[in-house]
């Protein structure tokens, strides 16, 4: 029997398909739970949700990563991914507040459209190779 190791561009294909794959299965996850909540549905709490988003968030790093070391990249001298890990501990912080840790309604939905807003900015971030994502019209303006 033999068996046939697919080539590495094939391969990186597939891993960076399954990465997308992730990266939307987790933000709409967030975005349902985080609405659920905000809404008084304290059931989008339950374990198995959090086990479920867990689960899709710890393959969605390790897919990440794995692209990562493939690549060889270096954080310092690619900005881009520097600019998305950074993005990711705001994205983790502003998560957790929006979903349990804030004191008010309102501190709660704030947090929750500043995590969707980052979430979306290290979409950007990512397919453009840009540290600054969607907002570098903006923040890179040339008279
Ligand atoms: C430990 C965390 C992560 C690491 C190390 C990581 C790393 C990477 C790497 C190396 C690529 C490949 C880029 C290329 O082939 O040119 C990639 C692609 C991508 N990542 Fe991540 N990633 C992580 C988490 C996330 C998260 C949380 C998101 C959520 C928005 C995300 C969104 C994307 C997207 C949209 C692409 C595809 C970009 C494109 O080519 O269009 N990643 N990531």
């Amino acid at each position: 029997m033999t068996i046939t190791i697919p080539e590495f561009g094939v391969w990186y294909s597939h891993l960076k398909l399954t990465h997308i794959a992730l990266v939307i299965a987790s933000g709409g996850l967030f975005t349902l739970r985080g609405a659920l909540v905000l809404a008084g549905h304290g059931w989008a709490m339950a374990r198995h949700w959090r086990l479920l988003s867990y689960g899709i968030d710890t393959l969605l790093l390790i897919a990440g990563v794995t692209l990562w070391v493939q690549l060889s990249l270096n954080p310092m001298s690619s900005t881009w991914l520097g600019a998305k890990l950074l993005l990711l501990v705001l994205y983790v912080v502003l998560g957790s507040l929006a979903l349990k840790r804030a004191r008010t309604p309102m501190a709660r939905l704030g947090s929750y459209i500043a995590a969707l807003m980052v979430y979306a900015l290290m979409g950007s971030v990512a397919h453009s190779h840009h540290p600054l994502g969607f907002l570098q019209p903006w923040l890179m303006h040339v008279d």
